[in-house]
């Protein structure tokens, strides 16, 4: 099985850490493919799904829909600076797939200071042993500062408390997608 691409990478990090009946997030739902991968895992658990676009929301319902796994989700049209206030308790994933909802204006792109803000919540409210994924698209529009403050507030970590990985594809042209991935660190190492 080849790698692939970072958002495949990500689902394989979060299917590391995620069991049947946890609870978790998809900050930014756009069409629903991340949402439906984490409805698939999550058998016996629950999904929070947020886009800050209406169209995103409509998107990723009727994927949900057509594949008979909405009862699992909970759509939230919702900026995803304001996870902390949907995310009571701590969750096993949360993941981030950055950049514009593709088949829309690319003014719908996430901005560089709104990410950063929202993964600095975001490894917050991961249980010890859970999981952040963020796929950054450095060469998006404004996507290279994008991934530039994803690196920094991630890279900056506690590494008695986390860990942080960055993958990136370093033989692919035109600056493709790069997953960085944080482990919350559970029992003695945390
Ligand atoms: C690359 S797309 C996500 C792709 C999606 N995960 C999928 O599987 O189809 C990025 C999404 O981020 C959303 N977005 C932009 N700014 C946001 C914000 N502040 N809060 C939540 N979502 C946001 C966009 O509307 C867009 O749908």
């Amino acid at each position: 099985m080849s790698f692939r691409n970072a958002v495949n990478l990500s689902h394989l990090c979060v299917k590391m850490r995620v069991k049947p009946d946890d609870t978790v997030v998809d900050a930014t739902c756009g069409n629903g493919h991340d949402t439906l991968f984490l409805a698939q895992i999550v058998t016996r658990g629950r999904v929070l799904a947020f886009d800050i676009s209406p169209l995103a929301i409509a998107n990723t319902a009727a994927r949900l829909k057509e594949h008979g796994v909405s009862h699992r989700v909970e759509l939230c049209q919702e900026d995803f600076r304001n996870l902390r206030a949907y995310v009571r308790s701590p969750v096993a994933a949360i993941m981030f797939n950055l950049g514009y909802l593709p088949g829309a204006s690319r003014e719908t792109a996430t901005k560089a200071e709104h990410s950063r803000e929202a993964v600095e919540t975001a490894v917050n409210l991961v249980r010890p042993g859970g999981v952040v994924t963020v796929v950054c698209y450095p060469g998006h529009q404004g996507g290279a500062e994008e991934t530039h403050e994803i690196l920094a507030v991630t890279g900056g970590l506690s590494q008695k408390e986390f860990e942080v990985l960055k993958v990136d594809f370093l033989n692919q042209a035109h600056n493709p997608p790069l997953l960085v991935a944080v482990y919350r660190l559970e029992g003695d190492r945390a």
